[in-house]
């Protein structure tokens, strides 16, 4: 097993949510699973990791796989929901309906419920980081995908638009910081690996709003700048990997 994971329990009513941090790519996997009607969705798989959402999978005494999702077009990795959605027999990957992605998906709306037993994800679309990016909204748990890291957000400049995704962006954070601000926030990169100073697995709305420098700018001209100067080099072969990711 190469993943450490994290269970958290999210609803009295026996909802969990794993937490799959893959190796050392400090990129995270999740599993929301009802326990009572055992249905579970998988969010943000990747090539290379899928033994490691099959143990979960086995640790959760397989569960019916109801959905696989994606919060957004990675860049940095390739994803392996479509695998997963083909092993499970799905019509397709839950993806924001504006994606451009050409196999068979699911295209969700903003504020869609998608019913995982009991349990319900509420779909924001929150773009910015790229043009197809869903956040996804259990209980008071937040999916923040790209858009939102503990103490940094998602960047820009991995195609399209710069100006237009920087605004994009700006209000998507406008709108995480109406949630409640003891809503939990589980990126999909944690630590180091992605310029990430804090160690912390998960963090919370309020602590975010605190603490996150990016939040600080309350200026969208401002925010553009943040958003494009000083930025780590771009991951390699980042367009290959969003070309295959989108095929
Ligand atoms: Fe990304």
């Amino acid at each position: 097993m190469s993943y450490k994971y994290y269970s958290f329990i999210i609803k009295y009513n026996m909802t969990t949510l794993s937490q799959l941090i893959l190796g050392e790519t400090g990129c995270v996997s999740y599993i929301v699973f009802c326990k009572k009607r055992r249905e579970c969705a998988i969010v943000d798989s990747f090539e290379g990791f899928e033994e490691d959402i099959h143990e979960e999978l086995k640790r959760l005494e397989f569960p019916i796989v109801k959905y696989v999702i994606d919060t957004h077009t990675h860049a940095d990795r390739k994803s392996a929901s479509g695998y997963f959605a083909e092993e499970n027999g799905l019509d397709g990957i839950v993806k924001s309906e504006i994606t451009k992605y050409k196999g068979k998906k699911v295209g969700t709306k903003d504020g869609d419920i998608l019913k995982i037993g009991n349990t319900e994800l509420k779909v924001l679309y929150t773009p910015g980081h790229t043009y197809d990016h869903n956040c996804y909204l259990v209980e008071d748990n937040l999916l923040s995908g790209d858009c939102l890291f503990i103490g940094d957000v998602g960047r820009i400049d991995l195609g399209g638009d710069p100006r237009e995704k920087t605004e994009m962006l700006y209000n998507s954070l406008r709108r995480l910081e109406q949630l409640p601000g003891d809503t939990k926030v589980y990126p999909n990169h944690v630590g180091a690996v992605h310029a990430i100073d804090s160690e912390d697995k998960f963090s919370t709305i309020s602590k975010e709003m605190k603490d996150n420098e990016a939040l600080q700018v309350k200026d969208v001209k401002e925010f553009y700048t943040y958003m494009t100067e000083g930025w780590p080099p771009k991951p390699d072969n980042w367009e290959e990997i969003m070309a295959y990711n989108l095929k």
